[in-house]
């Protein structure tokens, strides 16, 4: 049985949601949307895009969606998480995400989302594709005392910020990848299309 999961950093909680698993046991969307839009097995493992309810992703919150066989967060981004990211642009390879392989046009900004609070991220180290860690904790010890919040991955010392933006000094060499995405409705965010509006 497949999941929507919800991650609070190290503590996870596994919320009611019914998912769609595909031939390979990877695809999934979330379920308020099954009965109106349920594209099937076969076209969600070729690339069809993913529908996601966001409503119930509270703020600081990671919710982990599968979308072409990828791991893709949503994360909701509390005001302090906004206030905290320019005060790592100098720690950064690409600040302001001149890489544009990393994202779409519409996520080039300081924030590399549509919307400043949801960021939405292809959960896959850049630099030889772990996994890597939610930590949205600010100073955790063993991330010492500038962490403002981020992932970290745990296969060779990688890290990333609340935006996907790689740090300097580490192995992964560019920016987390953004899908393209946009918001259907205030709830709704359809991963892998960029919709009608810049
Ligand atoms: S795969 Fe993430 S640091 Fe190497």
């Amino acid at each position: 049985m497949a999941h929507t999961e919800i991650n609070h950093g190290r503590r996870r909680l596994l919320i009611a949601a019914t998912s769609v698993v595909g031939a390979s046991g990877t695809a999934a969307i979330a379920a308020p949307f099954l009965s109106s839009w349920q594209p099937s097995a076969r076209a969600l493992a070729a690339g069809a895009p993913v529908e996601v309810n966001i409503s119930k992703v509270e703020a600081g919150q990671l919710l982990r969606v599968i979308w072409r066989g990828k791991p893709v967060w949503i994360v909701n981004r509390t005001e302090a998480m906004l206030t905290d990211l320019p005060k790592n642009d100098t720690n950064l390879r690409d600040p302001a995400s001149e890489i544009l392989s990393q994202q779409p046009a519409y996520a080039q900004n300081a924030h590399r989302s549509r919307n400043p609070h949801y960021l939405v991220l292809i959960g896959i180290c850049t630099h030889l594709g772990c996994s890597p860690t939610y930590r949205p904790e600010v100073a955790p010890e063993d991330l010492g005392a500038d962490w403002k919040g981020g992932w970290y991955c745990p296969c060779h010392g990688s890290r990333f910020d609340l935006a996907g933006r790689v740090y300097k000094n580490v192995p992964a060499a560019t920016n987390l990848v953004v899908p393209p995405y946009y918001f259907k409705d205030d709830n709704t965010i359809l991963i892998g299309e960029d919709g009608n509006v810049a």
